[in-house]
C-alpha cells in the first residue's frame, strides 16, 4: 500500500503502541498502516458516513486490531484509547468534534492533526482544551499541509504561533511556505483591500 507523504507524516507521530482513534476514517488507508507499521497496537476506526463506512469495514476485515465505528466525532471512542488522529478535515470542523464531547479526552494523551483550513482556530482549540504542541511540520505536495502533533500539557502557543504555526521558521520548507502563503494573501488583498488581510500580511512578512 502507498501511502501519500502527508499521510506517512501522520502515522509517524503515532508513538509506538498506542491505542488509536482515527476519527474520519474515510476508507481505512492510514488505520491499516498504522496497524501493519506497528504504530498502533489497536485503532478506532470512525467514519459518520454510510458509503466511505462500508468500504472501511470492507478494508478492515482481515485485521482484527481495527474496530470499526459509524459514529460521529469522538463520541463513541472507547476508554481505553489514548491517541486521537484527526486528519483531512477543516478547522472548524475538527474543532467542533473535539469540543463537543470533550469529557472524552479524559485519556487522551496524545492528539495529531492534519486540517486543512482555519489551522489557527484549530491551534487555540487544542491549547484551550488542555494541549500543547510537541511540533509542527510542513509537507508539501501539490499544496502544503500543517501537520501538528500534540501532548498533555499547560504551554501556550505565542500569537505568531497561533496565527502561522508552531515553531513555524525552523521548519525546513518555511521559506517556501512564506512565499506561497504571502502569494495568496496578496491576490486576496488585490480582491478585497481589507486592512485586516494587510496586516496579516505585513506579520507573515516580519517573521
Ligand atoms: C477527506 S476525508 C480524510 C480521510 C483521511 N483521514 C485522510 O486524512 O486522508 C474526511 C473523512 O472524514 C469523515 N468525517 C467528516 N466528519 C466526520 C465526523 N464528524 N465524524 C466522523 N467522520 C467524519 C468524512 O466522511 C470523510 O470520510
Amino acid at each position: 500500500m502507498k501511502l501519500s507523504q502527508r499521510l506517512l507524516t501522520i502515522a509517524s507521530f503515532a508513538k509506538e503502541g498506542a491505542l488509536v482513534a482515527d476519527i474520519g476514517a474515510d476508507h481505512g488507508l492510514l488505520s491499516i498502516y498504522l496497524v501493519e507499521n506497528k504504530h498502533a497496537k489497536k485503532v478506532f476506526a470512525v467514519e459518520n458516513k454510510v458509503g466511505p463506512f462500508s468500504i472501511l469495514e470492507k478494508n478492515t476485515k482481515d485485521y482484527p486490531e481495527i474496530t470499526c465505528s459509524l459514529s460521529d466525532g469522538i463520541s463513541q471512542i472507547p476508554d481505553e484509547i489514548d491517541t486521537l488522529v484527526i486528519a483531512g478535515m477543516g478547522g472548524i470542523l475538527i474543532s467542533d468534534i473535539l469540543v463537543k464531547n470533550k469529557e472524552k479526552l479524559k485519556n487522551i494523551e496524545n492528539i495529531v492533526i492534519d486540517a486543512h483550513r482555519d489551522l489557527e482556530l484549530v491551534r487555540k482549540t487544542l491549547n484551550d482544551l488542555g494541549y500543547e504542541f510537541e511540533k509542527e511540520v510542513l509537507v508539501k505536495e501539490h499544496v502544503f499541509y500543517n501537520v501538528m502533533s500534540l501532548h498533555l500539557g499547560s504551554k501556550k502557543l505565542s500569537s505568531k504561533e497561533l496565527e502561522f504555526g508552531y515553531q513555524i521558521k525552523k521548519d525546513p520548507l518555511f521559506k517556501e511556505y512564506q512565499t506561497t502563503l504571502l502569494d495568496r494573501l496578496e491576490k486576496n488583498y488585490s480582491k478585497n483591500n481589507s486592512s485586516e488581510l494587510r496586516n496579516k500580511i505585513e506579520r507573515l512578512k516580519q517573521l
